[in-house]
């Protein structure tokens, strides 16, 4: 079995990654977030750094990008070829709705044409150097019924997905019949990705699919940095004697983005973001966020997560969870 670190654009870049591999173990390969198309024709080199190998080394990583054409995408994915990585993948989930309106992200999955084009073109040129990160479609969990038929032509190296269409964003369950049935009928290997929150979760998971052996964890992570262990040792008894980790990992955490980020305020927005879902391993979640969002300096924020460290009541992991209540609140 394969544990993949889930892209999280804004959160799972070069600093979490090499700060996470330093205090936790499980994952066995990363999707960096989508690099956007419009790099041009030429790549300058700067606009590439969450992919720079002095960046990476601890977790095998491998670059996405989101684009529909492949004048956008063929150039950078040649430059990253040429600088050593070996596999793209193609971003054609995102459901953000101004990229899904200009036909971008999971935007394409409701033209098969246009995906069935932009894959012989890629091909033509990239050979069997692609993966692919799908919904099950944009409006209708019918349309993936299309693409997959369409994407078995292709050599794919592997082909993500996240069981949802695109107007959900994030909402609403996933859908496990419509995944089935790509479990059935895609040839390349899948990768599941989707509300691996907890053990328990994903045991049924793994009870129903028993034919993956690729899978990625994203927000869940976040919840709680020991899921992938947690995982991978199939018990959670043992975390509650190293939370310690968690702390030291967000010490290091702290450190690298006070080191990379130049300003206070972003400094402090960005240890802030991560605490939207670092709260929720904690009983009273609410609270907790709701005070650390409320500061306005680096202090206060410290004083915040000292408090939380020595009265906190961990809960994430531990069994069932409650974050599908909070990702409908996001
Ligand atoms: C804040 C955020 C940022 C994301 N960024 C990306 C991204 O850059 N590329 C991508 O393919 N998916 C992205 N996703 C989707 C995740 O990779 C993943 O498929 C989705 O969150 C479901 O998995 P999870 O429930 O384990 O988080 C993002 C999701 C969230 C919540």
């Amino acid at each position: 079995m394969q544990l993949y670190l889930a892209p999280l654009q804004g959160y799972t870049e070069f600093l979490f990654r090499n700060a996470y591999a330093r205090h936790f173990g499980g994952i066995d390969n990363a999707i960096a977030p989508f690099l956007p198309s419009g790099l041009g024709v030429t790549v300058k080199h700067r606009r590439i750094r969450d992919l720079w190998k002095e960046n990476n080394g601890q977790i095998p990583v491998t670059p996405q990008i989101l684009g529909k054409s492949s004048p956008e995408i063929v150039p950078v994915a040649k430059y990253l070829f040429d600088y050593g990585y070996d596999t793209l993948n193609i971003n054609m989930g995102c459901p953000i709705p101004s990229i899904r309106s200009k036909m971008r992200g999971s935007g394409i999955l409701a033209y098969p044409d246009m995906v069935e084009m932009l894959l012989e073109k890629l091909f033509n040129d990239l050979q069997n150097k692609l993966s692919l990160k799908i919904r099950l479609g944009n409006e209708s969990a019918e349309e993936v019924k299309e693409l997959i038929p369409i994407i078995n032509q292709f050599p794919i190296k592997e082909l993500i997905i996240h069981p949802r269409i695109g107007t959900q964003m994030y909402e609403g369950m996933v859908d496990l019949d419509s995944f089935s049935w790509c479990v059935e009928n895609a040839k390349a290997p899948i990768v599941y990705s989707g509300d691996i929150f907890d053990l328990a979760t994903f045991r049924r998971l793994r009870n129903q699919f028993p034919s993956i052996s690729r899978w990625m964890i994203g927000r869940g992570l976040l919840f709680s940095p020991f899921l992938p262990e947690i995982i991978k040792k199939n018990d959670c008894g043992w975390v509650k004697n190293e939370l310690h980790r968690f702390w030291d990992f967000h010490d290091d955490l702290e450190e690298q983005i006070l080191t990379f980020r130049d300003r206070p305020n972003n400094q402090l927005n960005k240890l802030k973001e991560y605490w939207r879902y670092f709260s929720q391993a904690f009983q009273d979640s609410e609270t907790h966020f709701y005070r650390i969002s409320r500061t306005t300096d680096l202090n206060s924020f410290r004083l915040i997560v000292e408090q939380i460290q020595l009265k906190g009541i961990w809960k994430a992991g531990l069994g069932e969870t409650d974050h599908f209540e909070f990702i409908k609140s996001l």
